[in-house]
């Protein structure tokens, strides 16, 4: 399973990248405005910092198809990992079934249901992006939208990949994990539980006190 970081912050993607868990990065328009800094710059920092084997995820802002494929394409232009973001719905589907002719790799984004994400394969997209913590803030099951997803995927030969989005907490990865996801992508807070549990701290602790009681030092 690979992990995206799901942030436009720069010095979060370097402590991402340093720990050696980040496979990629996703972005949104939302994302990139907490920063306050240029649109088009920052998706391209971004995927000069993380590397050509890493994919960057940015995302359109046009709504209309012929503006929508001109910003798509400035993105797609920026470096060859920059994946091209685009809304569900009939324009952003349209869309990538053409960008996909062109060889350009899309992120369907924006998906709340399976049909949303049946369409999308049919589309052509690279990725499908679920909002798992989306659903479930609208007491809905973010995670039984995974599971129909796998399911519906897998009884057909579409490549789509599938990106479980608004990450919350630990509990969607493991459970997105057994399910068979491909991809998750993770704010740098959730990632950093993932690697927390209060025995192992404990564990570590009482180690460590042991150890120091004898007064010897790692070479004795
Ligand atoms: C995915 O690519 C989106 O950027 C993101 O996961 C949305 O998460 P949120 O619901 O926490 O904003």
């Amino acid at each position: 399973m690979r992990f995206f970081l799901d942030t436009a912050d720069t010095e979060e993607i370097a402590q991402g990248l340093d720990w050696g868990m980040v496979d990629g990065v996703t972005t949104n328009p939302s994302l990139i405005a907490k920063q306050g800094l240029p649109y088009l710059g920052t998706v391209k920092k971004i995927a000069e910092l993380v590397g050509e084997d890493r994919p960057v995820s940015g995302e359109v802002l046009a709504t209309d198809y012929t503006t929508m494929m001109e910003e798509a394409r400035r993105l797609a232009g920026l470096a060859p990992n920059v994946v091209v973001k685009v809304p569900l719905g009939p324009v952003g589907l349209k869309a990538v079934r053409t960008l996909r002719q062109e060889g350009t790799l899309c992120n369907v984004t924006l998906c709340f249901s399976p049909t949303q994400a049946l369409l999308a394969a049919k589309a052509g997209a690279a990725y499908i992006s679920p909002f798992v913590g989306r659903v479930d803030d609208i007491s809905s099951d973010g995670m039984l939208l995974i599971e129909q997803i796998v399911e519906i995927y897998g009884n057909y030969d579409f490549e789509t990949e599938i990106l479980v989005a608004s990450v919350r907490h630990p509990g969607h990865v493991a459970e997105s994990a057994m399910m068979g996801a491909d991809v998750a992508t993770i704010p740098l807070k959730t990632l950093r539980q993932l690697y927390k549990h209060p025995l192992t701290d404990l564990g570590l602790e009482r180690f460590l006190a042991d150890w120091a009681k004898t007064g010897k030092s790692f070479d004795d």
